[in-house]
């Protein structure tokens, strides 16, 4: 990969090579214009942020923090509204609760939001009674309807998308600093739904310990502990439409450094981790902390050549590998990787996507996921690591804070037939604020059993 390396990086320099997954458009000029107002809007976070977050995941690779990733599968634009975006805030904020209280260990909380508009597919084209339209592409590309009009790609969407995230982000930053988060009033972060969950009696006890040992630290040292007052949260988005990232991605005079400020952490699909294609040249680039999706097709070399490109000077917290093999095939799959990153001396954060590799369509054709198989890759993904000698430094969710049935299993205990009941994802099934906020117990469960 000489060739690569030699060549001179710039936030344009991957349109030389074959980038997968792109929309087509038909109006050049439209696409251009979009892409200037894009360029010429604030970014959507700070180069400071990004650094911090990259910092942050140095200290998980250590084992000091534990990472909590998640969120919806795709956002769309239509969800970008109040309850939506507080539920699924309120989720992931109840679950790294339960695991800072189990783990003993600090969260890194990492939205799958304010950007996750764009998805790659494995069809370019779908089918419907004869009718063959191009695929729904994720809001940030073209429409989920089945017209043609509503499946053409419409760059005009670009500019909605980084306007929804926009929204999204300063709705969620409000929250967050408005003490939404303020540990001080775990009963601000109570879904309704807790209160008729099975969980519920759990998780009271849990947020009841919380709140005495700050009562017990406050008293002692006679003053509010300021710093739990508020919290860091992270977005992230898979960096999929390269015209999209390189609109919004920035020189910082004060790092020396090129940024893509339309997240924090960005990562490559499993589809499009090709080492001599365009989105490992565009990553290579940007000082974020950014991820790979790593699945069963992936061999070693592979994945060190991705760790040699994405990370030339071996720094822990620039690179993060998410492993999605499937309960089936991780204890097969996994192993082998660590030991060639280790071997290696690649330093690397590892953490495990228990969701797209546990897809399956039912007898009724309905696409879904079962907990006990998120939860089998998840024990499995821990276990692996431990035995290695290797660190799991996080987990990555498809979830959602609102009540859908999407993934079967659980306390509640769903089945196939409750999947038509509240099924809302255009894509992926996720896991319900029930299913979610178990994980979280279930994670914690198992360290305290050891
Ligand atoms: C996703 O995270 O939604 C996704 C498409 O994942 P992967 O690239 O791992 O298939
Ligand atoms: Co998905």
């Amino acid at each position: 990969m000489e060739h690569k390396l030699a060549q001179k990086w710039q936030p344009h320099s991957w349109q030389s090579l074959i980038a997968d997954q792109q929309p087509l458009y038909s109006d050049a000029l439209a696409v251009d214009r979009v892409l200037a107002e894009i360029h010429r809007r604030p970014p959507l976070v700070t180069w400071g942020e990004v650094d911090k977050l990259r910092r942050q995941l140095a200290e998980a690779g250590r084992g000091e923090r534990f990472v909590l990733q998640g969120g919806d599968c795709a956002e769309s634009f239509d969800d970008c509204t109040a309850e939506p975006i507080a539920n699924k805030l309120k989720i992931l904020l109840q679950m790294s609760l339960v695991l800072v209280h189990g783990l003993k260990k600090r969260v890194i909380r990492v939205g799958r939001m304010a950007g996750q508009y764009a998805k790659p597919r494995s069809a370019d084209h779908e089918t419907r009674n004869g009718v063959m339209l191009p695929s729904y592409r994720g809001d940030l590309i073209n429409r989920s309807g089945f017209t043609a009009a509503e499946r053409t790609a419409d760059p005009n969407l670009m500019l909605r998308g980084y306007e929804h995230a926009a929204l999204t982000l300063n709705y969620v930053r409000a929250l967050v600093d408005g003490g939404f988060a303020d540990l001080h009033h775990p009963e601000y972060w109570d879904l309704d739904f807790v209160r008729n969950s099975p969980l519920e009696a759990e998780y009271r006890r849990i947020v009841q310990s919380i709140v005495d040992s700050l009562t017990f630290m406050e008293t002692i040292s006679g003053q509010p502990l300021s710093e739990s007052g508020s919290i860091d949260f992270f977005t992230s988005h898979e960096g999929l439409h390269l015209l999209y990232e390189q609109a919004q991605t920035t020189f910082v005079a004060e790092t020396g450094r090129w940024y893509n400020l339309s997240t924090h952490f960005p990562w490559i699909g499993m589809r499009t981790a090709d080492v001599s294609g365009a989105h490992v040249e565009y990553f290579r680039g940007i000082a974020n902390p950014i991820a790979v999706k790593v699945g069963s097709g992936m061999s070693a070399e592979h994945l060190l050549e991705l760790c040699t490109l994405l990370n030339p000077n071996n720094e822990l917290g620039r690179l993060t590998l998410i492993h999605r093999f499937g309960a089936k095939n991780i204890n097969d799959k996994l192993p082998v990787l660590v030991e060639a990153v280790r071997k290696a001396g690649k330093h690397v954060l590892w953490i495990c996507d228990p969701m797209h590799g546990n897809t399956e369509t039912t007898a009724s054709g309905i696409k879904t996921r079962r907990f006990e198989n998120i939860l089998e890759e998840l024990e499995a993904a821990f276990a692996l690591h431990e035995q290695l000698g290797s660190i799991l430094a996080g987990v990555h969710f498809e979830l959602t804070g609102d009540d859908v049935t999407e993934c079967t299993g659980g306390a509640r205990g769903l089945t196939d037939t409750d999947l038509e009941r509240a099924y809302k994802s255009q894509v992926d099934p996720r896991l319900n604020y029930e299913q979610a906020l178990e994980m979280g117990m279930r994670i914690v469960a198992r360290k305290a059993k050891k």
